[in-house]
């Protein structure tokens, strides 16, 4: 590990700190596109406060001496419960960001999902030798293209396919309209001193900025160039997806097939049945659906709905080991990880997200400790305790 990771870990630098370091660093417009949401962003706060809004309960006397942070998923152990879930264009955080952030999750022995909108491509990712490695996919209306991807990545030897389905019409995020958000960012006069302190990315990425594109989607004899390539997927994507789509990806598939962004019982059930193998509690950070309920608030009745039949994973807002300690208390098999890795990314690239990795990692150590949990499976919702709005506390056990 680097001498950075040991001064930040001796600095106590938590993952409010690298975002706070994230955001010193970037220019505003390419911060906020990470940072922001759609709307009234009432969906990204939900995340966080439903988190605060429960208790840990401790039963110290249960003795955690050694603390086993690993699990079990599709039958590849990882050593935490965290994953590192996919973001479109985190080369721009930094120069080959999918990939250094890839090798920093496989060092740490856990799993990294590719996004569908990656700077690199699937096979540039796939010959980094990261693993395990999943690769997020949407339902265009072209299904040829859909099959496209889906035939790369299993050529390219990745170990699970996540459909998400939460972004079928794109979210309205106020603040990237707000900031002009382009790509490459186009700097005016006027931003010349907004740059100011930026000039460390500006420098690693000058070389860079002018390739960043949706790589994956580059077609011979058509403008390769990222806005052209932008304008083009609003309309790609089919609103009219349904259940045969599953289906039929179920049957193209061969790996485990899950899918993000699902919020209601009734259609985790649906899954359970379609036979996907699992699912990622997701309401895509609040980037898409604003006013939809948090992801923690969603998990118990997700959890009762497919009844141990396949993993259920969650993701949003996930800040603090503890947080992850309540989630897997709820019932989730693992959470993901979305803004703090690219907050790592924008710090110190492969060494940032490393990083991040090792803050949840001890954090979940020392909570898990603190509760009297030697192992994941030890943990269950009696340790937990919501205080409610009316007058009664809600034991979640
Ligand atoms: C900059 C950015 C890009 C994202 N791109 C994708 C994407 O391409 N596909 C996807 O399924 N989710 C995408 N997401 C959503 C994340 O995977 C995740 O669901 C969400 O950010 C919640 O996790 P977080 O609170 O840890 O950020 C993106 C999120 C961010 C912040």
């Amino acid at each position: 590990m680097s001498v950075s990771v040991e001064t930040w870990r001796r600095k106590g630098y938590s993952l409010a700190a690298m975002r706070d370091l994230a955001r010193r660093g970037l220019p505003r417009p390419v911060f906020d596109f990470a940072d922001g949401g759609a709307e009234d962003e009432g969906t990204l706060r939900r995340n966080a406060r439903a988190f605060e809004d429960i208790a840990l309960v401790p039963r110290p006397l249960n003795g955690a001496a050694e603390r086993d942070l690993s699990i079990e998923l599709f039958g590849r152990r990882l050593s935490m419960p965290v994953l590192i879930g996919p973001t479109g264009l985190s080369g721009l955080f930094w120069p080959g960001g999918e990939i250094v952030a890839a090798r920093a999750a496989t060092a740490a022995g856990t799993a990294y999902c590719l996004s569908h909108a990656s700077v690199c491509t699937i096979e540039e990712l796939a010959a980094a030798g990261a693993a395990p490695r999943w690769m997020q996919i949407f339902i265009y209306r072209d299904r040829g293209l859909t099959r496209e991807f889906v035939e790369r990545a299993q050529a390219a030897g990745y170990d699970g396919l996540v459909l998400t389905i939460d972004n079928q019409l794109l979210g309205n995020r106020e603040r990237d309209i707000r900031n002009g958000f382009t790509i490459p960012p186009r700097f005016g006069a006027l931003d010349l001193a907004a740059m100011a302190g930026k000039l460390p990315w500006l420098m690693r990425m000058r070389r860079e900025l002018p390739r960043v594109t949706f790589a994956n989607y580059v077609r011979p004899g058509e403008a390769s160039d990222i806005g052209a390539i932008a304008a083009r997927m609003g309309a790609m994507l089919d609103p009219g997806m349904s259940w045969r789509d599953v289906e039929w990806l179920r049957d193209l598939w061969k790996g485990p097939f899950l899918l993000k962004g699902v919020l209601h019982p009734g259609e985790a059930a649906e899954a359970a049945r379609s036979g996907v193998d699992g699912l990622i509690v997701s309401n895509h950070g609040g980037r898409q659906l604003d006013g939809a309920l948090a992801t923690i608030e969603a998990l118990p009745r997700i959890v009762a709905a497919v009844n141990g039949a396949i993993p259920v994973l969650l993701d949003g807002g996930v800040r603090r080991g503890a947080d992850v300690v309540k989630a897997l208390a709820l019932g989730a098999a693992a959470c993901l990880v979305a803004r703090p890795q690219l907050w790592g990314l924008a710090v110190a690239g492969e060494p940032g997200v490393a990083h991040v990795l090792d803050i949840l990692r001890r954090e979940i150590d020392r909570v898990m400790g603190l509760m009297g949990a030697a192992r994941i499976g030890d943990i269950g919702p009696d340790q937990l305790f919501r205080q409610s709005k009316g007058s009664r506390d809600i034991a979640l056990g």
